[in-house]
């Protein structure tokens, strides 16, 4: 049995990752997490305390950091600044945690030769055109568009440069779009849900063509598992289950599973340098590592994840009205 530290194991897909592993392994989780608002105690809920423990405290803390992964086995690294349109406003704690907080992490796995696997987005290669056949893949060039996936880029870079100079073992993963129980509202799919659970008209930035790749969170984390179990040293893989989907249809697939009308949306101002397409070409995750995600029917998914925000409206309740309010002032 080994101790894993996992970082942002009280975020959306942190949690998840967490989940994930105390159901399907012998490993005991430590988790790291500030418990910015992003944050919630109650997605750790009901986990064994044998199994888990959570310390509260900044991934930039360079003694609780060495503590910390000087006891674990691994690092599993998803501790991060994660919302587009926050870093817009204000990019600021998006450099402070996705590089200084990555750098802090990665001297401390240095100086103990801990195995390191560092979470990372497919927005660090920018965007690809609409209705285009291309996909990423490991060796597409790094080209971010936002203050968050220029932060996410560099964070990656500095892992590469950690095994190349130092050979740190690490691992990095670049997946697509996440969805799934417990993520924040701010986010497309959770804040449409909740604002239709609201009688709110769910908005759309722009025309909405932009198109994203959904995977489900529990494929995201039985992916990383299998990197952490069998990846090879210094590789990157990219994880996608193939649902490229416009936003438009997304929006219109929430309505019709909630018994609205599937017109019944705005459109609002779209985002400053929205990247129009993304899609993940997983076949070096799959063929070397035989992963295979579960959650092909989306539609499904999004049932049981709308089933989800009804059933746990405490949940959500109050990080929805904070989320507005930072909306109300985008015009968003
Ligand atoms: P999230 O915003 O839901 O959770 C982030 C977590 O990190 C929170 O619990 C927060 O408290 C914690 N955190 C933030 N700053 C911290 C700090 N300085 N020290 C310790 N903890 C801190 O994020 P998410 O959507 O679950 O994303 C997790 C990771 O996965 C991120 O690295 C993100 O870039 C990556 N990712 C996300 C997606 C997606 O669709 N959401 C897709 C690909 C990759
Ligand atoms: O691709 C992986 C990335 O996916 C992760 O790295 C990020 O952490 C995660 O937030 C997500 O980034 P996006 O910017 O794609 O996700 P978001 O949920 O903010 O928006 C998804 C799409 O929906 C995007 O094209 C913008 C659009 N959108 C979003 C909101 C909140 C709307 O049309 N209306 C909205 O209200």
């Amino acid at each position: 049995m080994s101790t894993l530290l996992v970082t942002g194991g009280a975020g959306f897909i942190g949690s998840n990752f967490v989940h994930y592993v105390v159901e399907h392994t012998n490993h005991r989780v430590a988790v790291l997490d500030k418990m910015t608002y992003a944050s919630s105690r109650s997605s750790l809920e009901g986990l064994p305390s044998e199994r888990l423990e959570l310390v509260v405290g900044d991934i930039a803390d360079v003694d609780l950091v060495g503590e910390l992964v000087a006891s674990s086995d691994a690092v599993v690294h998803y501790a991060a600044e994660t919302h587009n349109d926050n870093s817009l406003l204000d990019p600021s704690p998006f450099v402070q945690t996705n590089l200084l907080g990555t750098y802090t992490l990665l001297e401390a796995a240095r100086s103990h030769g801990t195995r390191f696997h560092h979470i990372s987005t497919d927005e660090v290669y920018g965007d690809l055109p609409l209705d285009d056949p291309s996909k990423f893949t490991a060796d597409t060039p790094y080209n971010p568009s936002s203050p968050y996936s220029s932060t996410k880029a560099g964070s990656d870079l500095l892992v590469r440069a950690w095994v190349r100079s130092f050979g740190l073992e690490a691992t990095i993963s670049n997946c697509s779009n996440n969805y799934g129980p417990r993520q924040h509202v701010e986010k497309f799919i959770p804040r449409q849900i909740t604002n239709v659970i609201d009688g709110v008209r769910p908005r759309l930035y722009g025309k909405g063509e932009n198109v994203r790749d959904w995977i489900h969170a529990d494929d995201h984390s039985s992916a990383v598992l299998s990197i952490l179990e069998r990846g090879r040293t210094g590789e990157t893989y990219l994880i996608g289950a193939d649902g490229e989907k416009n936003n438009k249809e997304v929006i219109r697939a929430i309505l019709t599973e909630m018994g609205q009308d599937s017109d019944a949306y705005d459109h609002v101002a779209d985002r400053p340098g929205h990247d129009l397409r993304y899609a993940i070409d997983a076949s070096k995750l799959r063929d070397e590592l035989g992963w295979t995600p579960e959650f092909t029917d989306f539609e499904a998914g999004l049932r049981d994840t709308i089933r989800w925000y009804r059933e746990n409206e405490a949940w959500w309740r109050e990080q929805k009205a904070l989320a507005e309010a930072k909306y109300a002032t985008t015009g968003h």
